[in-house]
């Protein structure tokens, strides 16, 4: 069996015999991304390289990324759906292309990891007639290539949608499929050309998907093919070929220099090249689930049920460990929300197998173990990490009695136990409904309306979101006086950045507290002192000013006609079809969510207190309120 951590090694230094500069993962928590909670691919800290600017470590890069993609909680039970996982990636900024990546590609997977090349299928993009995007014929002329050196004739097929795939299937000898953009473009986000944000790098990709000849599985459409998603294909792998930048909706202008984004699930290619269509299954996870079953008496695999529970509990405590290693300890927002999410769910499923307490903190010893090696900084934290686990089951278990001892009341009253009692036992108490269900079912042999449930959930969620939308906008700590005037000093501060050294300056991140801002800009170079101090004095005159603040909502077109600044591709930003704009008199026009105060005038003054690097072509600045005397 070849391991998951053979297999990363043999990829780095694959790539490193290319000329790539292996670089180290960066953290799950993106560093200049106010837009997102996570880092959910590779690409994803490399945004700005892909849109041109230098990176210190030159144009070939590679690394493993931690991932962890929180839309996926709920996909977890199935035999290759993790939140967590290894994303094997390498990049060209500007350097090679198509040409080189397919070869190397299959290189890689036949001849270094020894992929049997019948199993291997890919998929193309098909073009899109409508914003003139053309067909990628010439990556199914390189795939088509690559599989003649094993003696395959590759035959290209035409899918486009997913539902014609599911109509058409695979006929002999098809290996290379073109999909729709849907299926084969990516940009960060949901992904597609018309999905793209505005400002973002996006191209056709090519994914590859290795055929584990497990018969298909109807339920989810009529025939099999690349993207069904019945586990007979899995996707091992991504090529992207980041041709351009999205401009404005419909309008794709190419990069000065197409860049290659690759990205393979780790997991998903050790399964490939060990023929273990589980990843569970995996050297990685081997002694997390003797952990699990070490505590339950149970054996992985035994019955669909407990082999679902096993996967919850391996997938969210690994995913918890790392995250907490990343510096998230479990809480009631953003990102620690996640966690305790995670280590809750953990929790209820342990219980499914018969155990109440104390599994958390073995399984994540066990993974702590496993990584150590490639991830130092977990064996580093081990204590913090293994005590934050612990103290979260801890408070689970509390809620979980105080949970039960209000169920009981309110069974005792004997009317029975509506949607809405559930919904406010998880409202007040943080019981989940399944326990409800779970103990209703057990004790009383009652049942609950889960459909009330819902509906009170979403009629809660509907309201809480407008508030964490505006939040995350201007990634503000909380919503307090002095946070609100650093939120508006950031925005005289933005556009006097732009005044002083030209209107590449665009934000990269923003972090307000209440003590502080700290803004992250697009600029080449260290600013210099005079720079710097004709910043400051241009903040402060328009403070002293006393121009008043003031919103719109526009449309994106309309805020882009008069010269909004801003992130538009702010998804956070956006309520219905328009989107909220901010001008501080004549001096700023900004889109952004708020809250800002009324007049410049309550800020009293700003200081600069710093100007550094954050990374190649991005600086920071953090200021103060607070004039120097
Ligand atoms: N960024 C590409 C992906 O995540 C490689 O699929």
């Amino acid at each position: 069996m070849l391991t998951t951590n053979e297999i990363r090694q043999k990829y780095l230094a694959f790539f490193a015999k290319h000329g790539h500069a292996v670089i180290p993962s960066s953290s799950l928590l993106p560093e200049n991304d106010p837009t997102t909670l996570f880092t959910g691919s590779g690409m994803q800290p490399m945004i700005a390289y892909l849109l041109g600017e230098k990176h210190a470590a030159g144009t070939r890069l590679a690394d493993s990324q931690k991932c962890f993609r929180s839309g996926d909680i709920e996909e977890v039970g199935d035999n290759r759906h993790t939140t967590f996982f290894e994303m094997l990636g390498n990049w060209s900024l500007g350097d090679y292309f198509k040409q080189e990546q397919i070869p190397w590609m299959y290189e890689f997977l036949i001849d270094v990891i020894k992929i049997d090349p019948e199993k291997l299928y890919v998929t193309c993009f098909i073009g899109d007639a409508e914003y003139g995007l053309p067909k990628d014929v010439e990556a199914a002329k390189l795939w088509k290539e690559q599989f003649a050196r094993a003696g395959i004739d590759a035959v290209e097929a035409e899918i486009g949608s997913e539902a014609a795939g599911y109509e058409r299937g695979v006929k002999p000898g098809e290996r290379i499929f073109y999909y729709e953009g849907k299926k084969n473009w990516w940009n960060r986000g949901k992904t597609g050309p018309t999905t793209t944000p505005i400002g973002d790098p996006c191209g056709p990709d090519s994914e590859m998907f290795y055929d584990f000849g497990t018969p298909h599985d109807k339920k989810w459409g009529e025939h099999c093919h690349p993207n069904c998603d019945c586990g007979r294909f899995m996707e091992i792998g991504n090529n992207v070929f980041m041709t351009y930048k999205k401009e404005a909706e419909g309008v794709f202008t190419p990069l000065p220099f197409p860049n290659i984004d690759h990205g393979s699930g780790l997991e998903r290619i050790a399964a490939a090249a060990n023929k273990q269509p589980d990843v569970f299954r995996l050297d990685i996870f081997s002694s997390a689930i003797s952990a699990i079953e070490h505590s339950t008496n149970k054996t992985y695999g035994s019955n669909e049920e407990d082999t679902y529970a096993f996967r919850v509990i391996l997938d969210h405590i690994r995913a918890a460990t790392f995250l907490i290693g990343d510096g998230v300890l479990p809480g009631n927002k953003d990102q620690g929300y996640f966690v305790r999410r995670l280590l809750r769910r953990a929790v209820r499923f342990a219980r499914k197998l018969g155990v109440a307490n104390a599994i958390v903190r073995s399984v994540s010893e066990a993974y702590i173990e496993m990584y150590k090696v490639a991830y130092p900084n977990l064996d580093e934290k081990r204590e913090a990490i293994l005590g934050a686990i612990e103290m979260e089951e801890t408070k689970f278990a509390k809620t979980i009695e105080q949970g039960l001892r209000e169920l009981k009341k309110i069974v005792d009253r004997g009317n029975g136990v509506t949607g809405t009692d559930a919904f406010n036992l998880y409202q007040s108490f943080g019981f989940p409904l399944e326990l409800t269900t779970e103990e209703l079912q057990r004790s009383h042999n009652l049942k609950v309306d889960a459909d009330q449930f819902a509906l009170d959930f979403k009629k809660h969620q509907d309201l809480s979101r407008a508030g964490s939308e505006q939040k995350f906008a201007g990634g503000l700590a909380d919503h307090s006086v002095e946070t609100t005037k650093l939120h508006t000093a950031t925005h005289l501060l933005h556009q006097a950045l732009r005044t002083v050294l030209g209107d590449h300056v665009a934000q990269k991140g923003s972090n307000i507290t209440a003590e502080r801002l700290r803004f992250d800009f697009s600029h080449n170079e260290k600013m210099t002192p005079e720079q710097v101090a004709e910043v400051e004095r241009i903040v402060n005159e328009q403070i002293e000013k006393d121009l008043p603040v003031q919103f719109e909502m526009l449309t994106v077109d309309e805020a882009k006609a008069r010269g909004a600044i801003g992130l538009f591709g702010d998804k956070y930003a956006t309520i219905g079809d328009k989107i909220k704009v901010y001008s501080i008199g004549d001096f700023s026009k900004e889109i952004c969510g708020g809250p800002h105060v009324e007049h410049t005038g309550e800020l009293g003054g700003i200081t600069i207190a710093k100007e550094e690097a954050v990374s190649a072509g991005v600086r920071r600045i953090k200021a103060i309120l607070g004039k120097k005397a």
